[in-house]
């Protein structure tokens, strides 16, 4: 037996660029985030919703281009397709996208921008990902979700077979751009949602960002723009350290702290069929998983009630009824979460846990009477 070995090392400038009406005339920020690539063929792609809560954002864009015509030219007038989480439940958007790409024959220096909610540019980027192996993918996320957290992260995804992100890949995007201003037709609740994941982050990697949030809890409920405009800024800059220094950018590990409150939240997507969103899904999940880790003689209780209290404040429900569905053997639905969890991470079951905010552990099990425990004081607590 013989071998070759070599280690393949990528260094992937990742950018996230901030600024407000990205296509104002004499905005230079998308010029910039392109300045050392060649003169580009590009396709935009952005979600229907954007037509009616921005109808001028079209014309915006073409004049856009047209003004930037010798660096970028526009294949085609800004597609519009359907959005938010049905976007992911099917592969039809994606095989639209791909025959579009094809027809203006994009090839690996083309961009493609996205512009839309998280839902969208995991579609899209799954499209750029795959069109002759990647083509360059510039995200404009227009949720506060998607500023803050899935937007400027390495992945992209659909649901299939019943589970959340079953399909997807790595992909590092070419550049993110966050244009606080698209946030500013959001229902409250789709304003709220990003709150989470600010949450969640702030819990896993910055008491101090987390002593911010609790400070500033009455002014993101009213969405203060400063105060949101600050939870996105350093919840992005905490997910990019964290992928830049943590070691594992394309988890190939089997902790994942990002994955923190997610392995109940996905299952609870689903489970509601959608009803519960992602922000959502991802409050009650990291609910159950601190009362879970209080349980367990991991967290003490004081860091325990300043999570729970502080996401409360924020506006989100920590119970909901599908936490108590039963499955067709008559067991909690929910348990089938951690194995599908562990399916989709691969090896053994690693979930997230909090030892105190600001520091997280990996545990190996779950205890389902626990579980059923934590389930059960949610549900008192929500007064149900
Ligand atoms: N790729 C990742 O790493 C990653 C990480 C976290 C979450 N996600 C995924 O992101 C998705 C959730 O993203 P989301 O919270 O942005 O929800 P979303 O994309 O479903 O958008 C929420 C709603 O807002 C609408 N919308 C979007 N922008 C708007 C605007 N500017 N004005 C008015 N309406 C607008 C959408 O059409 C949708 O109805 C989930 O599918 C989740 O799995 C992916
Ligand atoms: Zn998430």
């Amino acid at each position: 037996m013989s071998v070759i070995r070599r280690n393949i090392q990528v260094a992937w400038p990742l950018r996230v660029f901030f600024t407000e009406n990205v296509f104002a005339p004499d905005n230079s920020t998308l010029r910039d985030a392109l300045a050392d690539v060649a003169p580009h063929k590009v396709f935009v792609v952005l979600e229907d919703s954007l037509s009616q809560a921005l109808p001028e954002l079209e014309h915006q864009i073409e004049k856009y281009f047209a003004t930037h015509a010798q660096l970028l030219s526009l294949v085609r007038p800004p597609l519009f397709v359907c959005g938010g989480e049905p976007a992911k439940n099917s592969i039809t958007l994606v095989s639209n996208l791909l025959e579009q790409f094809h027809r203006h024959h994009l090839d690996r220096q083309s961009l493609l921008i996205a512009i839309g909610g998280g839902a969208l540019l995991d579609v899209a980027g799954f499209a750029a990902a795959t069109c002759h192996r990647g083509v360059r993918l510039v995200r404009l996320p227009t949720t506060t979700l998607s500023q803050a957290d899935s937007g400027v992260g390495l992945k992209n995804s659909l649901n299939a077979f019943g589970q959340k992100n079953y399909i997807g890949t790595f992909a590092p995007p070419f550049a993110v751009i966050n244009d606080f201003n698209l946030l500013a037709t959001l229902k409250p609740r789709d304003k709220r949602c990003g709150y989470a994941e600010a949450v969640k982050i702030a819990c896993l990697r910055d008491p101090k960002f987390f002593a911010e949030l609790e400070r500033n809890a009455d002014r993101l409920v009213a969405f203060e723009p400063d105060a949101m405009k600050r939870l996105i800024h350093r919840s992005a800059e905490l997910n990019l350290d964290h992928l830049a220094t943590g070691g594992d950018p394309f988890e190939t590990g089997t902790a994942r702290p990002l994955n923190f409150g997610h392995w109940a939240a996905h299952k609870l997507e689903e489970l509601s069929r959608f009803r519960i969103m992602h922000g959502e899904a991802v409050a009650i999940g990291m609910a159950l998983d601190v009362v879970y880790a209080r349980d367990s003689g991991l967290l003490a209780a004081g860091d325990t009630g300043r999570i729970l209290t502080l996401l409360e404040r924020l506006g989100f429900p920590l119970f909901a009824d599908e936490l108590l569905n039963a499955d067709d053997a008559n067991h909690p639905a929910l348990l089938a979460g951690l194995e599908e969890f562990r399916e989709h991470l691969g090896g053994e079951l690693s979930v997230t846990l909090l030892a105190e905010i600001g520091r997280s552990v990996e545990v190996h099990e779950m205890d389902p009477r626990r579980i059923a425990a934590a389930v059960a004081e949610l549900r008192a607590r929500a007064g149900r």
